[in-house]
């Protein structure tokens, strides 16, 4: 298995390009599922996660080429055979995001037999947002040896009022499911608490593209007039906030001064904020060949440089626009050196600090209470085998690596691969001293 072996101490410095987004790209992909047309989605990023889809998608009757551009990929697809209706265990449970095949499976095959998502190392992550608001618009769903399945009568569901509000708030991958079953449904849906993230609007943006009637996205009520049909598109993913905001953590945690271009500034608005109050000041400068700063906030070009003097923080993660749980591991990572105590509270996972354990092998300072962690701050970290447990868990102990004394050898690095495009490739680029090396039963 990979491991990372990071010697820490070198400040980072140099110019990167954020990818596009994880996060944003899955339900783009799914969404191909809505239209017979030929589909092309820009900016793929190259991830495990982004791999296990396209294998779903192909499972489910696409046609997908995967084409190489100038530093950027785009995956070019088309729908051949629609009779396919089955998401399989077997590729469900490399990735809960093969969910949001289930909505426009629904919407256009008119029938899905999905294999229901198990829980996985940040918590339960339950599924019920989405049926019941599959179900308000008409959908007969049950429970079959582990699988969700689903049937809209007479082959069209119809629009309804769909409320999407749960004990922690809206549902991302739900948001995104109801949104594609509705755009083919006959009438007008109403989602009420539906989740404001940016990769919501940007699948809303482009089934508009297709042609869908959708107004609202990226606020809690997005209303959709169903249409009978969809066209193709060309559409390209947008930045990935999440990688943006741990490589600029990763910067600031090394006292380091790195160029981010391609980075969604207007979606980090709360990461921001809070780093701004720890002493990480991040600003816009031209893009590459310009001589003005971008308009386009979602494509902006930063500048990250950091004081010396790290200030603790209080940080509470909620939904968008409120700090991303995304984020909280890398943050903490960087409130292991601030000079003094910090709070960070975590109000979308209520268990999501597997990491708290791995940063006290390395020195730091964390007494973990519930859904809150006190953070105080110590000197310096000290490098040491640590076992990433989860994607952006991973991250965080990938940046404690880079600020820490000596060598941290991050164990089962396939996490990472889920979700950051060769990390240790952009970070020796920025002169981070980062190998990926094979340790055997890691
Ligand atoms: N929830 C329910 N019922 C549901 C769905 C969710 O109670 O039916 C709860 C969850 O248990 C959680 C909260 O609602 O407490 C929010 O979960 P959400 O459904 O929004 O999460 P998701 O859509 O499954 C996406 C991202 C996650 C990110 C969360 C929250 C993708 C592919 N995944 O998951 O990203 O943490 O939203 O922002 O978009 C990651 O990239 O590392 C990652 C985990």
């Amino acid at each position: 298995m990979d491991a990372f072996v990071i010697h820490g101490g070198k400040r980072l410095r140099g110019r990167i390009r954020v990818n596009g987004s994880k996060n944003a790209c899955l339900p783009l992909l799914a969404a191909a599922l809505l239209t017979d047309e030929p589909v092309i989605i820009r900016d793929v990023p190259d991830l495990s996660d982004i791999e296990n889809m396209v294998r779903l998608l192909v499972s489910l009757g696409c046609k997908i080429d995967t084409v190489e551009g100038k530093g950027t990929r785009a995956a070019h697809m088309q729908v051949t055979d629609p009779t396919r209706i089955e998401a399989h265990y077997d590729i469900v449970r490399t990735m809960r995001a093969s969910i949001c095949t289930l909505g426009p499976l629904l919407a256009k095959r008119g029938r899905a037999r999905v294999s229901m998502p198990g829980g996985c190392n940040i918590g339960d992550r339950p599924v019920d947002l989405h049926l019941r608001g599959l179900k308000a618009l008409g959908a007969k769903i049950h429970l079959d040896g582990g699988y969700i399945v689903a049937e809209a009568p007479g082959g069209r569901l119809k629009g309804s009022r769909v409320f999407l509000g749960g004990p922690f708030g809206s549902t991302v991958l739900g948001t995104d499911n109801v949104m594609c079953a509705a755009v083919l449904a006959e009438g007008t849906t109403v989602i009420e608490s539906a989740a404001c993230e940016p990769e919501v609007e940007d699948l809303a943006n482009m089934l508009i593209a297709m042609g869908a009637k959708i107004t609202g996205a990226g606020g809690p009520r997005i209303t959709i007039e169903g249409v009978k049909k969809l066209k193709g598109v060309d559409y390209t993913t947008m930045a990935d906030r999440i990688e943006a905001g741990t490589y600029i953590i990763a910067a600031a945690i090394t006292n380091g001064d790195v160029v981010l271009d391609n980075c969604p500034t207007d979606a980090l608005t709360a990461a921001l904020d809070r780093l701004a109050e720890v002493g990480v000041d991040v600003e816009s400068v031209p893009p590459p060949g310009k001589s003005d700063v971008a308009k386009d906030r979602l494509r902006d070009s930063v500048r990250v440089t950091a004081a010396r003097r790290l200030e603790p923080i209080q940080v509470v993660t909620q939904p968008h626009p409120g700090f991303p749980t995304d984020l909280q591991a890398q943050i903490m990572a960087l409130l292991c050196l601030a000079d003094g105590n910090s709070i960070i509270t975590e109000k979308i996972f209520p268990d999501r600090f597997m990491h708290v354990s791995e940063l006290l092998r390395m020195g730091a300072n964390i007494t973990r209470t519930g859904t809150s962690a006190m953070i105080s701050g110590v000197k310096h970290l000290e490098g040491a085998p640590v076992m990433a447990s989860d994607l952006r868990a991973s991250a965080g102990l990938v940046i404690a690596g880079l600020a820490a004394k000596g060598a941290t050898t991050v164990n089962r690095v396939y996490h990472l691969d889920r979700g950051y495009e060769k990390m240790e490739n952009t970070l020796q680029a920025l002169g981070a001293q980062i190998e990926r090396v094979n340790v055997a039963g890691a």
